[in-house]
C-alpha cells in the first residue's frame, strides 16, 4: 500500500490547569488522548465530535500550534513531533489551515491583495514579485472571486466570500494537505453547500488532501472518504463514510447521527 501522506498514532495533547491564585499547575486536560489514523493522499477524512471532543486540538497539534506530549505524526514519512520551530517552517508550508470564523481570521486592515502576498514575502522563494499580481487575480479566479476585488477589505464581503478569501490564502502556498476547522459551520445553509463545492472542485484539480472537522455530521458527509468521530480526546469510530452513515457501530455515533437534520441541499437522497 501507498505511503499515506499523513500518519498520526497515539497522539497525545495535554493543557495543563493552573491554580487561580497562584497559577501552579495542578492538574492536566488531556484534549487528544492516544488518537490514530492514516490520511491517503487525495483523500478527506471529516472529523466529527462534540464541541470540547478535542477536535482543533488535535488540529492545531498535527500543524505545530500545540505541542504533541506522546505519539508521532509523521508527515510524507518525516516525523513532525520534536522538530524545531525552524525544521517546522517547510512542513508548514505544505499544511494550510482554514478556520471556522471568516470575520476574524482575517487581517482587517489587510486588503485581500496584501493577504494573498504576506506568504510570497515570508518565503520569497515561493514567487518572484513580479508575479504577485497576476498570482492574485489568478487565485481570487479560482477560489470564484472577481479579481477586481483584490484591493478590497475582509469587511467589503459576505461571509462566504470571506471564507473563499480564507480558501485563496491557504492555496497560494501550494500546500499538499488542508486542515479546515469548522470552516463551513459559521456560514449559512446554502453558502456551506457552496463552499463545499469549491473545496471538492479543489480537490479534483489540485490533488489536495483534506483533514474536514465540522461537530455537524451532515456537512462532513457530503465531502467526506472517511470519517473519525471522536469524543472526549479519543477515537470512538472510524468508518468510510457510507458505512458510518449505513451502520454506526457505536452509541456515541448513533446519538450524534440522531441529532442530524435530513434536509440538506446537498444530502437531498436521504431526505427522501
Ligand atoms: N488553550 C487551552 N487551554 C486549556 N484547555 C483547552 C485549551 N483549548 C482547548 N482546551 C480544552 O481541551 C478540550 C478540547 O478542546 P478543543 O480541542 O477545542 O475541542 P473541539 O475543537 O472538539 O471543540 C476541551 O476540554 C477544552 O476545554
Ligand atoms: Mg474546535
Amino acid at each position: 500500500m501507498a505511503e499515506p501522506l499523513l500518519r498520526v498514532r497515539d497522539l497525545v495533547t495535554t493543557y495543563p490547569i493552573r491554580s487561580a491564585l497562584l497559577r501552579r499547575k495542578i492538574g492536566e486536560v488531556r484534549a487528544v488522548d492516544g488518537v490514530s489514523f492514516d490520511i491517503a493522499r487525495g483523500q478527506t477524512v471529516g472529523l466529527v465530535g462534540e464541541s470540547g471532543s478535542g477536535k482543533s486540538t488535535l488540529a492545531r497539534t498535527v500543524i505545530g500550534l500545540e505541542q504533541a506530549e506522546a505519539g508521532s505524526i509523521e508527515f510524507q514519512g518525516t516525523e513532525l513531533v520534536g522538530l524545531s520551530a525552524r525544521q517546522m517552517r517547510p512542513v508548514r508550508r505544505d499544511i494550510q489551515m482554514v478556520f471556522q470564523d471568516p470575520y476574524t481570521a482575517l487581517n482587517p486592515r489587510l486588503t485581500v491583495r496584501q493577504i494573498l502576498s504576506e506568504a510570497w514575502r515570508i518565503h520569497p522563494d515561493l514567487l518572484p514579485a513580479q508575479d504577485w499580481d497576476e498570482e492574485v487575480r489568478r487565485l481570487l479566479d479560482v477560489v470564484g472571486l472577481d479579481p477586481q476585488y483584490a484591493d478590497r477589505y475582509p469587511h467589503q464581503f459576505s461571509g462566504g466570500q470571506r471564507q473563499r478569501v480564507g480558501i485563496a490564502r491557504a492555496l497560494a502556498v501550494r500546500p499538499k494537505l488542508i486542515v479546515c476547522d469548522e470552516a463551513v459551520s459559521a456560514l449559512d445553509v446554502s453558502v456551506q453547500a457552496q463552499v463545499l463545492n469549491l473545496l471538492d472542485d479543489l480537490q479534483a484539480e489540485l490533488g489536495l488532501t483534506y483533514l474536514f472537522i465540522a461537530h455537524d455530521l451532515s456537512v462532513v458527509r457530503h465531502i467526506s472518504d472517511e470519517v473519525i468521530v471522536m469524543n472526549r480526546g479519543q477515537v470512538v469510530e472510524h468508518a468510510p463514510t457510507d458505512q458510518l452513515f449505513a451502520d454506526p457501530q457505536h452509541e456515541y455515533t448513533q446519538t450524534l447521527l440522531a441529532a442530524v437534520p435530513v434536509v440538506r441541499p446537498w444530502n437531498q437522497e436521504s431526505a427522501a
